[in-house]
Order: structure tokens, then C-alpha cells, then sequence
């Protein structure tokens, strides 16, 4: 079977200011609109800058995402946005378990776990974010702690939520480091991803379920990265902050999808 449709999300980080990120939507939605009709983009802004790059995309192009979100919709927890803050703003979609929230702010499996399940019950759809650490990969870990992240991800998330999830492949140590697993490294992990789907659920679940690479992805190295049979699909940091090499990008998903 050929790949889903693909799906390529431009994840800003903690960068742009108000003005800029208006800048950046609009350009991007003007750069990836020739390619729209062929693949789903979205874009992941700040959430202070939420709304106004939900207003610059509009409805029905380029979609708008968040970074993170709370396992709760809404109480006494400072400092969290909650899943139903994002549906009043229009946000369709959420990243979970990026690797600089595991990494960096320290979050484990277990709450990755119930954010996803919270985001799917509030009617978002969500990219679940796994990957392996240059010692994990060392340490011949690659497999099981991809299978490991991606298992306690998805605990308790029944077969019916599955069309509103993605999952991203970002090898930690290819992350904003110029570093890019090689295509065929890239598969080999997507491939093993797509098996856990397999036993997780069924074969129409494994076939369907788009599978991203992150991880250093540019104008150069997506073409060779997306003709991999089991990468859908990309989830783009650095290059996602120019319009022009985001919508390259999305250019080759399109061209090869
Ligand atoms: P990068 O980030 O493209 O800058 O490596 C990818 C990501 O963290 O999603």
C-alpha cells in the first residue's frame, strides 16, 4: 500500500514575537497553499500567539496547532493551558511528548499518556512524539524505547480515537543539531513503529495512521527521507521558521506523495 496522505507540521518551538509569527503564518499559508490539495499542513505557533495566527490562516488551509496541552480541561493549575482553551481558539490539533518535554521540562510516559487521552477526548486531533537518545541508540536501545514510548503513549486509547492520531519519529540527537538519521535509519524505526501499531490495533490502524520524521528535516534531505515506504509525512522545527524552506518541504511530500 502507498503511503496515508500526508502530513507536515512546522513546529515554531519557543520562537517569533507577536509580529513575526503573523509574518510567518501568512507567508506560510501563502507558500503552501499550491500544495494543500495533496497534503495536510499545520502549523505549531506559541500559545501566547494562538489566535493571531489562527486568524492570519483562516479556516480552511493550513491548520493551527498547539505545542503541548494539560490533561485537564480547565481548574487550579497554574501555568497550563487545558484542552478546552484551545477549542474556544480554534486549535485543532496538539503535539504530545516532544522530546524537549520529555527531555528538557522532564515529563514521563505516564503523563504524555493523559494528555493524549485528554486531547482525543476533547475532539483534537494529536501527534504523539517519540524517540531515542544518542546513549539510548548507543546502548542498541533504538527499538524498545521506541516501542516503549509509543505503547505507554497510546495506553488506554481505543481504536475508534486512532484516525486522530499521528505519530512523530525525532530521534532526540537529530534534533536541532544538523543531524539527520538516514533514510534507511529513519525507516527502520518508522517500520518497527508501524508493527506496534500492527499488534496495538490492526492492520487498517498500522496502514492508515500517518508516521512523521523529525529531526533536522530541510529542503535537502525530504525528498530522499519521504521516499521511504513507511515516512508520511514530517514534523519540521528549524526549517519551519522560513516560509520558503517549509514550503519546500511540503513541496516534496507533494510531489512523491
Ligand atoms: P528540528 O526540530 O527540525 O529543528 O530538528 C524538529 C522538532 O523538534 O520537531
Amino acid at each position: 500500500m502507498g503511503h496515508p496522505r500526508p502530513f507536515v507540521g512546522g513546529n515554531w518551538k519557543m520562537n517569533t514575537d507577536l509580529a513575526s509569527a503573523v509574518e510567518l503564518a501568512g507567508n506560510v499559508a501563502a507558500g503552501c497553499s499550491p500544495f494543500l490539495e495533496r497534503v495536510d499542513v499545520a502549523v505549531f505557533p506559541p500559545f501566547p500567539y494562538l489566535q493571531a495566527v489562527g486568524r492570519t490562516l483562516g479556516h480552511d488551509g493550513v491548520m493551527l496547532g498547539a505545542q503541548d496541552v494539560f490533561d485537564q480541561p480547565r481548574g487550579a493549575f497554574t501555568g497550563e493551558v487545558g484542552t478546552e482553551m484551545l477549542l474556544d481558539l480554534n486549535v485543532g490539533m496538539v503535539l504530545i511528548g516532544h522530546s524537549e518535554r520529555r527531555h528538557v521540562i522532564g515529563e514521563p510516559d505516564d503523563l504524555v499518556n493523559r494528555k493524549l487521552r485528554a486531547a482525543l477526548v476533547a475532539g483534537l486531533s494529536a501527534t504523539l512524539c517519540v524517540g531515542e537518545t544518542m546513549e539510548q541508540r548507543k546502548a542498541g536501545g533504538t527499538k524498545p524505547v521506541n516501542v516503549g514510548q509509543l505503547r505507554a503513549g497510546l495506553r488506554g486509547v481505543p481504536k475508534e480515537q486512532m484516525r486522530q492520531v499521528t505519530i512523530a519519529y525525532e530521534p532526540v540527537w537529530a534534533i536541532g543539531t544538523g543531524l539527520t538519521a538516514t533514510p534507511q535509519d529513519a525507516e527502520t524505526v518508522h517500520k518497527v513503529l508501524r508493527e506496534t501499531l500492527r499488534d496495538l490495533y490492526d492492520e487498517p490502524i498500522a496502514e492508515s495512521t500517518r508516521i512523521q520524521y523529525g529531526g533536522s528535516v530541510s529542503a535537502n534531505n525530504a525528498e530522499a527521507l519521504f521516499a521511504q515506504p513507511d515516512i508520511d509525512g514530517f514534523l519540521v522545527g528549524g526549517a519551519s521558521l522560513d516560509a520558503d524552506s517549509f514550503a519546500a518541504i511540503v513541496r516534496a511530500a507533494a510531489d512523491h506523495g
